[in-house]
């Protein structure tokens, strides 16, 4: 699969089925995690990678919109240092290129925020100088997937030169 068929297919997936994601695709996942682009190239970023039931169960407790976790074949906690202005950025990044990585082979994903801070700090030895900033989760997925994304169209999204002046393929050099 190309990238652009990677974005194009790839669908938030919160069910998961039962079968077990090979060691190899949990490796390059993380790899991807590692490859990919950070501001100012500090990968101040940290992974934990998280496969054991009771401590999905335990990821799912600790979140107000990840209850869904607990049904994850594994999920990766994403720390990053909130020194840096631009650290939210490089966690949307990173969790983009596993995910992808993930559809790649086949691996479904969702990510989550609403994240009790303290509780995750409690419970994965997070320490104080990073941030527990987003989760994915990933499986197989449950279900045949419809493929069906609901966006806006870019002609309400995307703009030439300036803010105002309507986009159209047509318009472009
Ligand atoms: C920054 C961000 C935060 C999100 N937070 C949550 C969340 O807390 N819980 C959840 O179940 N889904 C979360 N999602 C998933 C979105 O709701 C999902 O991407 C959107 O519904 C589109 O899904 P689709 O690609 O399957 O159409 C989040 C997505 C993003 C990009």
């Amino acid at each position: 699969m190309d990238a652009y068929e990677t974005v194009r297919t790839k669908l938030d997936v919160r069910e998961f089925a039962k079968k077990k994601v090979p060691a190899s695709v949990k490796s390059q996942i993380l790899e991807a995690a590692r490859l990919t682009q950070s501001g100012n190239n500090t990968q101040h970023w940290r992974f934990i990678l998280v496969q054991d039931p009771a401590n999905l169960k335990t990821l799912a407790k600790d979140s107000k919109w990840g209850k869904w976790v607990e049904n994850a074949d594994f999920a990766i906690i994403v720390l990053t240092d909130p020194q840096f202005g631009y650290h939210l950025i490089d966690a949307g990044r990173v969790v983009q290129d596993m995910e992808l990585t993930a559809w790649g082979s086949g691996v479904a994903s969702c990510v989550f925020t609403g994240l009790d801070e303290e509780a995750y700090r409690r419970d994965f030895n997070i320490q104080k100088n990073l941030t527990p900033s987003i989760v994915v989760g990933f499986g197989y997925p449950a279900k045949k997937l419809l493929g069906k994304k609901n966006r806006k169209p870019l002609s309400e999204l995307a703009f030439l030169e300036r803010y105002g002046s309507k986009f159209s393929p047509d318009k472009l050099s």
